[in-house]
């Protein structure tokens, strides 16, 4: 740290970035809050949109340094109290990007670490060339900067008519505990193959598809420029803001409630349903792999939930009470190993009206078992979760996985098995 840096943070403690956690109490209150997160320098964190902030419910906003005074004015100025959820999130920022695999004191291992784009394209090279009869590496587009777009196949056996399952992670390129648990599931699919009977049972049965990083623009963007970046990098004519929420750009209700047309927004849907080429890339892959894809799994933080079908409508699916049979018992699971609480049920009903997702465009597709996991935390670091959390995260939520996974490979063996 240089001198003056020190001394900023020494005397000027007010004048940093923060997170605010805000409880709007009054409909007058709502509506400031409102002007606040469009009209002025900040990010949203909770909820994903203005549009859904609401009396008596908790708001957190990251407010960056120089709109910090006019922000915490603007709120007393209406008798709006407000706690620092975070008071340093620079510092949070600094200990996550930092590269300290070099550092003989640190214990912990490359899983328990976040990486940038750059180091997991070379990890997914790394675990194809140490894996070669069981790893795969497919091309199946790439982003609107060009990158590639990975997916990596893994095969555990040759057993004939395999079906699969699909995992993505990174859609939302904040959301970094997401590509990390793609990259811990990998490893930890491939190191206890042989000693995990629930692992093998799963694999034995399935092909595994791992999308580690779906929006490689945005996420090389929250490592260089903007921690807080939601959306792809994609430009249009049009207009002047970057972006389009890929969760918001599959083709189902596409930009109905709950999305928005308007490009500055953090929930634009895009021009058209899979306008962008990180959508369109996994559309087209699900869309020629559907007979065998049974599973899909869409990673996200952070508010600890397990969801399913749908998020773009208020009605249930076909299967609803099998769906929710299944997240049900995942949550019970992770309660009993992990004494943590993740809510679940519909997206649409466990938190609000979201179309154009992933996972509603899967279902429609006919992967009948479809689930976006919100993981840690609940808003204490939101998307800043430490480093050190990160195991506990990740095996909360491969532990949902297995168990939704397993219960699949029962159902279909129910179903092939003569009696
Ligand atoms: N919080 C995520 C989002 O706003 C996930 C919402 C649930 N699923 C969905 N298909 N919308 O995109
Ligand atoms: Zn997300």
């Amino acid at each position: 740290m240089n001198l003056d840096k020190l001394l900023k943070t020494a005397h000027c403690t007010e004048t940093q970035d923060q997170v605010l956690s805000i409880t709007p109490k009054t409909q007058e209150q709502v509506d400031i809050l409102k002007t606040v997160s469009t009209q002025y320098e900040t990010a949203l964190w909770q909820p994903v949109s203005p549009h859904y902030i609401k009396e008596d419910t908790q708001v957190h906003l990251f407010v960056p340094a120089n709109s910090s005074e006019t922000v915490k004015d603007l709120l007393q100025r209406h008798a709006i109290t407000h706690e620092v959820l975070l008071a340093n999130p620079n510092e949070l920022i600094e200990m996550q990007t930092r590269n300290d695999s070099t550092d003989p004191r640190s214990s912990s291992t490359f899983y328990e670490r976040y990486h940038s784009l750059e180091d997991i394209y070379f990890w997914i090279n790394r675990t194809k060339q140490d894996n070669p009869d069981t790893v795969k590496v497919i091309l199946i587009g790439s982003s609107f900067e060009k990158r590639p777009l990975y997916v990596l196949k893994l095969s555990l056996n040759n057993r004939p008519n395999k079906k699969a399952m699909w995992i993505d992670c990174g859609i939302h390129a904040r959301e970094w505990i997401s590509p990390a648990f793609c990259l811990w599931f990998v490893q930890y699919s491939l190191s206890f193959y042989q000693s995990n009977k629930d692992i093998a049972n799963i694999l034995d049965n399935m092909d595994v598809y791992v999308l580690p990083v779906l929006n490689p623009d945005g996420y090389h963007y929250t490592w260089t420029t903007n921690r807080m970046w939601r959306k792809n990098r994609s430009t249009n004519m049009s207009t002047k803001c970057i972006g389009v929420d890929l969760n918001r750009n599959f083709d189902a209700n596409w930009c109905t409630e709950g999305a928005s047309d308007q490009p500055c927004t953090e929930i634009y849907c895009g021009a058209f349903p899979e306008s962008e080429p990180e959508t369109l890339a996994v559309a087209d892959f699900l869309r020629s792999h559907k007979h065998i894809v049974q599973i899909y799994f869409s990673i996200h933080s952070y508010s600890q939930m397990l969801l399913f079908p749908f998020s773009c409508t208020l009605e249930e699916a076909e299967n609803h009470s099998e769906l929710l049979e299944m997240v049900q018992e995942a949550a019970q699971k992770i309660q009993r190993h992990y004494r943590n609480i993740y809510k679940y049920g519909s997206g649409a009903k466990t938190i609000y009206l979201a179309p154009g997702g992933s996972d509603d465009w899967a279902y429609n597709l006919g992967i009948k078992y479809s689930f976006t996991f919100e993981l840690q935390d609940r808003g204490s670091y939101g998307f800043l979760l430490p480093p050190s959390h990160i195991s506990k995260a990740c095996n909360e939520a491969l532990l949902a996985v297995k168990t939704i996974a397993l219960k699949v490979v029962e159902k279909t063996k129910a179903l092939t098995t003569p009696a």
